[in-house]
């Protein structure tokens, strides 16, 4: 029998915060029959969040076509629906139990080039879009393209969604971090990023490529036109690539905010050196089909001969999963004004995205009247990445600590509370350290997916915990 020494120790070193022992904790108290709020992952529809009609009832015929000879068919579907899965069968005749192209359904991906043309008013190309299973394969599929020797590192935000520092671990690649602004709502700041390439190349990493998560997770922040501009400039002189994880792109609750696209802001600019990779999925937005792992990677600014390599690397795993390419395709070809699904499709859309506004503004404000807390309130994503104040340890000589004891010792700062919140009032949040958080500061991150009274509940209960939390620290030191 194997045993854990003979794993890989790239596997065994990878770090992934949001499905950590805090979420293992809260699964056994469950158990054992307490109530938990689950607020440590983005995951929509395991929050009550209810599947789009019109996407469901595609995928339903599509898996079953035989129900579209029955005759009061025209009873439980729509009719522009029903023609639409006809059309979708007529141009891929061999259903969802096949195997597609490597990189996926074409017309398909020519739906997906069509989307991003109407998004952005650019033009698009089907042959520089991938349908991937869900944006995870396509990011992790850039970082293993990319990274080619031993010294080859990403830079990545910090805090951070832990796909990519997990990735990196995994597949060897350095990684380069750079704090976001939270000064300044969680932008990127040039000075920053300057700073830790130069840091990085001082230790001899050599760095290939930038991480940008627009909106943000953890932040909840929602990148400016220029912030993008800036990032475009400094990937340029910097020979970097940009990964841009715009998976929270349909997520803007805030009307001063705006989604700006990369591919669109280097359009604008005629950047045609630096190489852009677009990441998207069915996972976020309003349609939270987070199960249907769906999603598509676009690339610009890349020539045919490597994207040949990435449709190689596709193939190795043959396809992504068909009711995920479809998803996909419902996703950027939704019903049309005038289709008989519209409305409803409409309407369904639009309770999801103001009920996660309002959310957002709940939690945010409410967060915001706790005394030792503070946050943003999220303009976008799913998340508010929440800083809290504990009294100093007694025993405990901050200033005599080298970086890295230093984020240890918050780690277990950070762990300890979320544990402890955990135990006592059945929220589940992930620490901040999971993310990673400027030295010296502390954070957890917290997602606004679970229904309004649910959230509600959370900030009493935080409010509770947090006072009394405090109170027995101070009491320590
Ligand atoms: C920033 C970001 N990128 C990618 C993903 C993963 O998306 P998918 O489900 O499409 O793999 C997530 C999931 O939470 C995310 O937050």
């Amino acid at each position: 029998m194997i045993t854990i020494e003979d794993l890989n120790g790239r596997l065994l070193a990878a770090e992934y915060a949001v499905r950590g022992p805090i979420v293992i904790r809260a699964q056994q108290l469950e158990e054992q029959g307490r109530k938990i709020i689950y607020c440590n992952i983005g995951n929509p529809q395991a929050l009550k969040q209810k599947p789009l009609t019109f996407l469901r009832q595609v995928l339903s015929l599509m898996e079953y076509p035989e129900l579209l000879e029955k005759s009061d068919l025209l009873k439980h579907y729509s009719r522009d629906l029903v023609e639409r899965v006809r059309q979708v069968l007529e141009r891929h005749p061999h259903g969802t139990g096949a195997y597609t192209q490597s990189t996926g359904i074409p017309f398909i991906r020519q739906a997906v080039a069509e989307f991003i043309q109407t998004r952005d008013g650019i033009p698009s190309s089907k042959d520089r879009v991938i349908l991937t299973d869900g944006a995870s394969k396509g990011a992790q599929g850039v970082l293993v393209a990319l990274l080619k020797n031993v010294n080859d590192g990403f830079m990545i935000p910090i805090p951070q969604y832990p796909l990519y520092s997990a990735s990196l671990t995994l597949y060897g690649g350095k990684q380069i971090g750079y704090f976001l602004d939270e000064q300044n709502s969680w932008q990127l700041n040039e000075g920053i990023l300057t700073d830790s390439i130069i840091k990085a190349k001082s230790k001899g990493v050599n760095p290939v490529g930038i991480v940008v998560i627009n909106p943000g997770n953890p932040t909840g922040a929602v990148l400016s036109y220029d912030n993008i501009k800036m990032i475009v400039e400094f990937a340029r002189r910097n020979s970097l690539s940009v990964i841009a994880d715009e998976v929270y792109q349909e997520n803007v609750y805030d009307h001063r905010a705006k989604f700006h696209s990369f591919a669109r802001v280097m359009h604008d600019m005629d950047e045609t050196g630096v190489t852009l990779f677009s990441l998207h999925s069915v996972s976020k937005g309003f349609l939270g089909e987070c199960g249907h792992r769906g999603g598509y990677l676009e690339f610009r600014n890349v020539p045919d001969n490597v994207v040949a390599q990435f449709v190689k690397l596709q193939s190795i795993s043959l396809c992504a999963n068909v009711s995920g390419q479809l998803a996909t395709y419902l996703m950027v070809s939704p019903p049309k004004q005038g289709e008989e699904s519209y409305e409803t499709y409409i309407r369904e859309r639009n309770e999801v995205l103001s009920s996660l506004k309002k959310r957002a503004e709940i939690l945010g404000k409410g967060v915001n009247q706790i005394p030792g807390m503070s946050v943003d309130i999220p303009q976008g994503a799913m998340y508010a990445f929440v800083k809290i104040e504990l009294p100093p340890d007694k025993d405990v000589d901050i200033t005599v600590m080298s970086p890295e004891e230093l984020s240890a010792y918050n780690a277990r700062r950070d762990s300890d509370y979320c544990m402890r919140l955990l135990e006592e009032t059945g929220i589940c949040v992930v620490p901040g350290s999971g993310f990673g958080q400027l030295p010296g500061t502390l954070h957890f991150r917290t997602t606004f997916l679970p229904p309004v009274s649910e959230i509600e509940e959370f900030v009493v209960k935080l409010k509770q915990f947090h006072e009394h939390y405090a109170k027995v620290e101070a009491l320590a030191s």
